[in-house]
């Protein structure tokens, strides 16, 4: 079979590196996706332990088209009784960039009806259409004349991880979280603190990193478990055998944030993904941290600007740079925000520079060697 794991710009190759570590073969790189190859179990498996993909689509059928007429007459040559009964509901999602189509809407409604006419042709019966909860959810992906049809077997989008009690204001996307955590290079063998956590995504998604814990424990829905040929036992004992590796972390995971609210809502979401004996939070403002021990790693996404006045955002990022300096020296910082304009006034040379989306929002990840006593803040090496 083959795949297609959407995620957000900038995750590409984390994605792909996790995928082959959980089994793939064929990994190709896209834009905002991975294709690979594997089978049942593999597609299950990602959807369960992938923690950077947004949904795992399964490859129905590719062609090209010459004009609107081509793209009912292709789809209506899949055999669709291969995916689907006439008795299950279904709904077509389309992402259209083409001229062949005004409006992005239509090819949709094309597919639908060639879907409909394949089973009243061959059952005479068709199945029934349902925008807000299929049994079967159709991708159509046209990009100029080349169509790509595919099954969701997420559905629900795979951030949704499940262990939200509560929202925060401004929370990062969980698989962000959990990009930045690999593109950092944090592999739970170190301490981590996130002194603007927030809701604590950042400080959960390292716990269930550094315990092993599977990022599809939470959630009770996966879309394939409506699909015909759907194998309740190899998803349970994938699931056991999954859930008999989690361990717990070997190091210090931590968060602290200003806001009392922001430190509750942390609180809850942390009980509700079972990190509670794992992860402490507190209130504290990043600006009298006490020195942090060496070796390990601050990973912060500090407000940028939405509701702070330019002055005082400035003050804020020149405040994360003094204390960074000062009381976090021998240990590596990242931070990732949408106000690009800010970094600077942190003063600290970037080690690292990476673009990525936190949904349609714009971010830099800036990495920081903190380097102890006399040894100058260090250079640029690289950046993407
Ligand atoms: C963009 S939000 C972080 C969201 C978080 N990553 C999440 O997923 O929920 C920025 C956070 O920085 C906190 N903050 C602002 N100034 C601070 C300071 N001086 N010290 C500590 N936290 C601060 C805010 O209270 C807010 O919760």
């Amino acid at each position: 079979m083959k795949f297609i794991a959407k995620t957000l710009f900038g995750l590409e190759r984390v994605l792909a590196e996790e995928l082959l570590i959980l089994g793939a073969s064929d990994v190709t790189q896209a834009n905002r996706a991975v294709l690979f190859s594997g089978n049942k179990e593999l597609l299950y498996r990602v959807n369960y332990c992938s923690r950077c993909a947004l949904s795992v689509l399964v490859l129905v059928s590719d062609f090209r088209i010459r004009s609107k007429d081509d793209l009912y007459t292709d789809a209506m040559r899949i055999d669709w009784s291969a995916f689907m009964s006439a008795d299950q509901t279904f709904s077509v999602v389309p992402v259209v960039n083409s001229e062949l189509f005004d409006h992005t809407g239509f090819p949709g409604l094309v597919v639908k009806d060639a879907v409909a006419d394949y089973f009243r042709k061959k059952a005479g019966k068709r199945p029934s259409v349902s925008t807000a909860d299929p049994d079967i959810q159709i991708n159509v992906h046209i990009s100029h004349e080349n169509v790509t049809i595919s099954l969701d077997s997420s559905v629900i989008p795979l951030f949704k991880r499940g262990y939200r009690a509560e929202q925060g204001e401004a929370p990062l996307n969980e698989v962000l979280a959990a990009g930045i955590l690999m593109i950092s290079g944090w592999d739970g063998a170190c301490s981590l603190t996130d002194p603007m956590c927030g809701s604590g995504t950042i400080p959960i998604e390292a716990g269930l990193l550094a315990c092993n814990i599977p990022p599809g424990k939470f959630r009770q829905f996966f879309g394939f478990s409506r699909w015909i040929g759907y194998d309740d036992e190899l998803f349970k004992r994938l699931k056991n055998d999954c859930e008999s590796q989690i361990r717990k972390s070997r190091v210090i995971i931590s968060g602290s944030d200003i806001s009392e609210t922001a430190v509750n809502q942390a609180r809850a979401n942390i009980e509700k993904a079972g990190l509670a004996d794992q992860i402490k939070v507190e209130i504290a403002d990043f600006k009298d941290i006490k020195p942090i021990e060496k070796n390990g790693y601050i990973l912060m996404n500090p407000p940028y600007g939405q509701r702070l006045k330019p002055d005082d955002i400035d003050q804020l990022y020149n405040m994360i740079g003094t204390s960074l300096k000062h009381n976090c020296a021998g240990n590596k910082a990242w931070i990732i925000t949408s106000g690009r304009e800010y970094l600077k006034n942190i003063g600290l040379k970037t080690s690292s520079k990476h673009t990525l989306y936190n949904g349609a929002l714009e971010c830099v990840l800036a990495g920081y060697e903190l380097y102890e006593g006399t040894r100058k803040i260090t250079h640029d090496l690289k950046s993407s």
